[in-house]
């Protein structure tokens, strides 16, 4: 391996760190590294698979203001480069105006999710919430050729080269208010779809962006109040949004205070629109939170939603919990219990049908990106270790006969969501391979695994320069036709 160090950034964290999210898996990184020809510690890398695989991840340089939430960290993208069985790694922080500000301050300027924005020691900012580093860390995708990284919490597009990682600036047609995390790409018409969220009326925006990269489309989409969608679906004709009954409590937000309540006599509603339409038909299902969807088709006269449904998306404190504790148990996919949940949304007479797929406790699903929005087969989705924002190991789910494959880790050993990367020239749906990236705590190494999309079985085991922070999305961009 040839790897040398390119940039570094001033950070202010303390040495002994030890804050739970900022220690152990999620220590974060702050070295930039290029490095080639990556030593292939077991198995071979597949010559009829070329791309980049991009990880974003939640890194930061400073301590929040306040308290600390693992999603406050600055974005930072890892990259994988495949092509004729050699490996290439990169990474570099996301160089957002709130993550530059801070540079030149040499410290932290805006609070976290998890404390007041009139504690901010400065007047704007991004966000749903407002007064918010848009740190960029949630989500990445390439579209146009280029890797675009957003912010759960709504904020700029923010451009990049796919291979070099280079800093584009941003996408010019985001609106002030900003963008989700989750923008969708249809693979098979190049479009891209987008939404976001916010405290003022009418609370939800949706558009498309067309194959070379200009917004195209933008509709409102009415909500009753301020909501948290965090993702959407889509299939060949339709969008679909989200309205669930967890959301910032109202009479809190008066006083500037931003605490999710969930609100378990209201249902969960899900808003279709035709991909350029406006008008918005609205479904009603039970009470439940999801974080993310894996697909949806048509059939019939249906639209067919495949998501995760959470069993207890409003935690309660448990004795002995301190308040980190007790608010991590809001992102730990073992307590929130999501299971995969098939909704049928018909588009006639408006009702729904629903039933869960598995009893498996996962989350974090990936497909083969060709079958976005088109009837499918195979998911692939994370496990959660217990208490922890962690993937403790990958499930293989077939939505056709039920069964499922699962893979663990290994102990102290964490990795990365999975996306499912067609072999070259492949013609079935699971023809492929799934890349993630470990965090290995126990031998202080971080691993690029390439397993069989089939069997989940290895295939090579690349090492990378450094151990990397755990994080959040991830993405794989082929380099080939298909
Ligand atoms: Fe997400």
């Amino acid at each position: 391996m040839k790897a040398r160090e390119v940039g570094r950034p001033v950070a202010t964290l303390p040495a002994d760190d030890d804050h739970p999210y900022r220690s152990g898996a999620w220590q974060p990184n702050l070295a930039e590294w290029d490095a080639h020809d990556l030593d292939v510690v077991e198995g071979t890398i597949p010559l009829d698979l070329e791309g980049i695989y991009l990880r974003n991840t939640e890194n930061p340089v400073h301590p929040s203001i306040g308290m600390y939430h693992p999603f406050d960290g600055d974005g930072m993208l890892h990259q994988l480069h495949l092509a004729d069985g050699k490996a290439s790694y990169r990474n570099r922080f996301v160089r957002t105006a709130g993550f530059l500000a801070e540079q030149e301050a040499a410290g932290p300027l805006w609070t976290g999710m998890l404390d007041m924005p009139a504690n901010s020691l400065r007047p704007d900012g991004w966000g749903a919430r407002g007064r918010m580093k848009d740190a960029s860390s949630t989500d990445v995708v390439v579209h146009n050729g280029e890797a675009l990284t957003s912010f759960w919490m709504c904020g700029d597009l923010y451009r990049h080269d796919p291979l070099t990682l280079e800093s584009k600036g941003t996408a010019s047609w985001v609106p002030p208010e900003g963008i989700s995390a989750h923008t969708k790409v249809d693979e098979r018409t190049g479009e891209m779809l987008v939404f976001n969220y916010g405290k003022q009326a009418p609370y939800m925006h949706y558009g498309v962006v067309s194959p070379a990269g200009e917004l195209v489309h933008w509709t409102s989409v009415p909500l009753p109040g301020p909501r948290l969608p965090h993702d959407m679906a889509f299939t060949e004709h339709f969008s679909i949004l989200n309205d669930f009954p967890l959301f910032w409590s109202p009479d809190l937000l008066t006083q500037d205070i931003h605490l999710p309540r969930y609100f378990p006599d209201l249902p969960s509603r899900f808003g279709v629109v035709s991909r350029y339409g406006t008008e918005v038909q609205w479904f009603e299902a039970e009470a439940t939170y999801a974080l993310h969807f894996t697909n949806a088709f048509e059939q019939g006269e249906e639209i067919v939603l495949d998501g995760y449904a959470q069993e207890n998306p409003s935690p309660r404190k448990q004795e002995g919990d301190d308040w980190y504790r007790s608010f991590y148990r809001h992102i730990d996919l073992q307590t929130l219990k999501p299971r995969l949940r098939r909704w049928r949304l018909n588009l006639t007479t408006g009702a729904v049908k629903e039933e869960d797929l598995s009893d498996t406790l996962m989350e974090f699903g990936t497909i083969n990106g060709r079958y976005g929005g088109q009837p499918y087969r195979y998911t692939y989705n994370a496990t959660g270790h217990p208490g922890w924002f962690l993937f403790d190991g990958l499930v293989k789910h077939d939505l056709q006969v039920g069964t499922e494959k699962r893979i663990t880790f290994g102990e102290g050993v964490y990795g990365s969501e999975a996306p499912m990367a067609p072999r070259i020239g492949s013609t079935a749906e699971d023809d492929g391979y799934l890349l993630t990236f470990t965090t290995d705590t126990v031998n202080d190494c971080s691993d690029a695994l390439i397993l069989t999309a089939q069997d989940l079985d290895l295939v090579a085991r690349i090492r990378l320069p450094q151990r990397i922070s755990s994080g959040t999305h991830s993405f794989w961009a082929p380099t080939t036709s298909p």
